[in-house]
């Protein structure tokens, strides 16, 4: 069993990540918007960025103008759509690795910067891959996400998650000889307008990585609970900012 097994069914299920969810490439939350902010200050024409778990490298393939190289890597199927944003953005300096984050195969020190967007955070080989005071900036999933919905159902990526995931964190990263620069957390609703739009984007993300159409009749008497006036339903969102320093 492999941490992206999920994301190989994905592949095989959907052919291609779908990118107009709302945890799209364009989206605007402030979590998004910080996360963003921080690999624009650090980035310049000299630096080499790696981009660990990179799906299907839409988001890699948008920061090839900050930097001299980007190099996403990715294990599961999505690995093959990564392959075709080469073309794409028709940029020598962008690349993609079909490889694992956690035993990579590039030299020492070889990278500026190293960001994960809600993908793996491997300390030990994030700190062999930074070069000194190389920055590694990861956006992932809080401990509050869907809280209300994954308590309901009894199941689910975050559910009874003991103490919180920014100061598990900082001391993971504190602990490996990294200087935390900052750690934030950002809470935000997400509106989704019926049942069967909430219904489709739990399809399709690993809040319930076994989430199946049986899970519906379930879906329906927690939307009647708590749908608002106008039918539609809030789903609340939870996510941590991290930016940390290898001394
Ligand atoms: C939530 S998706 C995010 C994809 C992409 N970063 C984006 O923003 O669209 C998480 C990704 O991390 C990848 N992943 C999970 N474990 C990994 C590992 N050990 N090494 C590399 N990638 C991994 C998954 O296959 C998946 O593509």
């Amino acid at each position: 069993m492999q941490e992206w097994d999920f994301y190989n069914r994905y592949h095989l299920k959907y052919g291609r990540f779908d990118n107009t969810d709302n945890e799209s490439v364009h989206n605007t939350n402030e979590a998004e918007k910080r996360f963003y902010q921080l690999i624009t200050e650090n980035s310049g024409a000299d630096k080499y960025l790696l981009d660990m778990g990179c799906g299907d490298g839409i988001f890699t393939s948008l920061l090839v103008d900050l930097f001299d190289k980007c190099t996403g890597i990715e294990p599961s199927g999505l690995f093959a759509e990564a392959l075709t944003r080469i073309n794409q953005v028709n940029s020598s300096s962008l690349e993609f690795c079909k490889m694992d984050a956690k035993q990579t195969n590039f030299k020492n020190e070889s990278f500026d910067i190293i960001i994960s967007r809600r993908g793996p955070d491997p300390v030990n080989e994030i700190f062999r891959l930074l070069k000194p005071e190389g920055k590694f900036i990861f956006i992932t999933i809080g401990e509050k996400d869907a809280y209300k919905l994954v308590n309901a159902f009894g199941r689910g990526q975050m559910y009874g998650r003991d103490g919180r995931a920014s100061e598990d964190l900082k001391r993971k990263f504190s602990s490996n000889e990294f200087i935390i620069d900052s750690c934030e957390d950002f809470f935000y609703e997400e509106s989704y307008d019926s049942i069967e739009k909430l219904h489709d984007f739990l399809k399709r993300v690993p809040i319930f990585e076994d989430y199946c159409k049986d899970d519906f009749l379930f879906l329906e008497k927690y939307y009647h609970e708590n749908r608002k006036s106008d039918n539609s339903i809030d789903l609340s969102r939870h996510r941590v900012v991290l930016c940390a320093s290898k001394i």
